[in-house]
């Protein structure tokens, strides 16, 4: 499916981040919790806002942090 799309979605496990802020762990966490909120329109990414909670956000952070362990 990824090889599909046009632009690519982001490798989330080794490339650098290219839309969040890494400054501190704390910023990370909040870039990203704002990023799927609101999705990247431009990428074509859809936003979660309605549709999950925000218990839900910070899972979905956690499991895109594991990944890169
Ligand atoms: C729960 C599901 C998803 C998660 C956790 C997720 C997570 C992320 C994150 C964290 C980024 C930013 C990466 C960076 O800063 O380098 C990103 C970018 C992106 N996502 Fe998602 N995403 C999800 C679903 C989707 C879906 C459904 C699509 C498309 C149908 C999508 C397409 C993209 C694209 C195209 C980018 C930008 C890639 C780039 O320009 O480098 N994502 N995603």
């Amino acid at each position: 499916m990824a090889k599909l799309m046009n632009p690519p979605p982001r490798g989330l496990v080794n490339e650098p981040w290219r839309y969040l802020d890494a400054s501190s762990p704390e910023r990370l966490r909040e870039s990203m919790a704002g990023l799927l909120r609101k999705g990247l329109p431009q990428a074509g990414m859809p936003g979660l806002t309605g549709q999950v909670t925000d218990a839900e956000v910070a899972q979905l952070v956690q499991f895109v942090f594991d990944l890169r362990q």
